[in-house]
């Protein structure tokens, strides 16, 4: 069995979606490991666009499983809207698609204690996707969740109607927050979950590790700085967005893991609240956001965008072990004069090539060295030698510094606009 991960090196919308599904003819398996339907991975084919949530971006590879870890957490009345869409373009996943039995499941209450908690904060909020992914995972750590296996037993009803009122309470005296909607959203809910009991729940440790000749491979949600241990906390999601997470969020073992394809942006985006120290705040910024569409594909809002972070990019591939790198939307650059790369932050007065554990913008100025841009339409170029001289350059350049290889430049959204090489 032989293990490849691929996840996000930067603050998620890395472009992952697409090129999960790129690769997916592949592996026989695909994996999704953490997070939740906080992702939103979009993948374009034959004119079509589809926005995935919860399942995992091979699903429309005909011979390809997709299985949902255990580390995922599971909103049953998102999964169904999913599998509807799915079911609407003719995508067929009854024999394809398995959700393990220890993955957790989002409460209505934990979306109100999500929307509570972010209230609350008011101006100090994380900015979050308000899909309960924190309160979800607080309950899982905390050992109180409820699980897809729960639903097998007789007294899933009595198990959920005891957690939401333990919400309720905190909802009440906590927030003072009261939803009118949770009678109707209740009865959704438990309407989809008996539709999901009909789905092929499995024991996901069993179902991966179960043939010799599995190959897998494990797709990430989020981005590295958005990890809850390794990125710009507070501001991070509340899962393992790692290579590590794979492990534990699929049930593999370290040994089996192979390569860890590394996934970037030729610039940043960021959704949601925290630091950001190359943001631009100018009309590059507003011109890169219009060109590469940056628009989150869970909750519309727009990204905030700025140019690539060598450090907290070097940063991440340490963290992951990273062993290939695939670049996404480098045809957004196409038609700027001048392109930035920030190749260090000045620190209190000290040159630094490292992420600080204090990443407190007012004290962090970004260094950037400088590239000439293109011109030339590069969407519908197929091989590497054929970009323009400028884009190899800055290409080059990336590797040089990360000194790790890029395999595969993408150069639009769509499956066939990716340049393998
Ligand atoms: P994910 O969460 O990492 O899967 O990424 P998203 O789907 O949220 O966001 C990436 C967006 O960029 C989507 O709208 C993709 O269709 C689009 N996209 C992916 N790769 C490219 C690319 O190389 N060029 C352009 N222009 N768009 C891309
Ligand atoms: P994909 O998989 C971009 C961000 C939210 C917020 C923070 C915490 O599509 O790359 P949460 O709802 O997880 O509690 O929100 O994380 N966030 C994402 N940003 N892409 C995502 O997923 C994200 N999932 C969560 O905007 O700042
Ligand atoms: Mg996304």
């Amino acid at each position: 069995m032989k293990v490849d991960v691929l996840l996000g090196l930067q603050w998620g919308d890395e472009g992952k979606g697409k090129i999960v599904d790129f690769l997916g003819k592949k592996y026989n398996i695909i994996g999704r490991f953490q997070g939740g339907p906080n992702a939103g991975h979009t993948i374009k084919f034959n004119g079509e666009t589809h926005v995935l949530h919860t399942i995992p971006s091979g699903i429309f590879q005909k011979k390809t499983k997709n299985i949902v870890g255990n580390g995922v957490v599971i909103d049953p009345i998102i999964f169904s809207k999913e599998l509807e869409k799915l079911n609407e373009n003719n995508i067929s996943f009854k024999k394809n698609l398995f959700i393990s039995r220890k993955a957790h499941l989002i409460l209505p209450t934990h979306r109100y204690l999500d929307a509570a908690s972010e209230i609350a904060k008011g101006k100090k909020k994380v900015g979050s996707t308000l899909k309960g992914i924190g309160p979800t995972y607080m309950d899982k750590t905390g050992r109180n969740g409820l699980r897809v296996g729960d639903i097998e037993s007789t007294s899933f009803t009595k198990k959920f109607q005891s957690l939401t009122k333990k919400h309720n309470e905190i909802l009440k005296k906590h927030y003072n927050y009261k939803n009118p909607n949770q009678k109707k959203d209740q009865e959704i809910w438990l309407k989809c979950i008996k539709s999901f009991k009909k789905l092929n729940i499995v024991d996901g440790e069993y179902f991966v590790n179960n043939k010799k000749e599995n190959k897998i491979l494990a797709e990430g949600a989020q981005g590295t700085l958005l990890d809850i241990d390794y990125g710009s906390y507070p501001f991070v999601t509340s899962s393992n967005t790692i290579a590590a997470g794979a492990c534990v969020g699929l049930g593999i073992a370290p040994n089996k893991i192979n390569n860890v394809i590394g996934i970037f942006k030729a610039y940043c985006t960021r959704v949601g609240s925290g630091p950001f120290a190359t943001e631009l705040f100018d009309h590059i910024g507003k011109k890169i956001q219009k060109t590469g569409n940056e628009f989150g594909s869970t909750t519309g809002r727009s990204r905030r965008c700025g140019w690539l972070d060598l450090p907290a990019l070097k940063y991440a591939t340490m963290i992951n072990g990273v062993t290939e790198l695939v670049i996404t939307k480098i045809d957004v650059l196409t038609n700027l004069k001048k392109i930035k790369v920030c190749t260090h932050y000045e620190y209190y007065g000290q040159k630094i090539n490292y992420l600080p554990y204090e990443l407190n913008t007012k004290k962090i100025t970004p260094i950037y060295k400088e590239f000439n841009g293109w011109k030339e339409n590069i969407t519908e170029i197929t091989k590497f030698e054929k970009l323009p001289k400028n884009l190899k350059k800055y290409i080059k350049f990336l590797e040089k510094e990360i000194k790790i290889p890029i395999k595969i430049v993408s150069v639009g959204p769509d499956r066939k606009e990716t340049i393998y090489r």
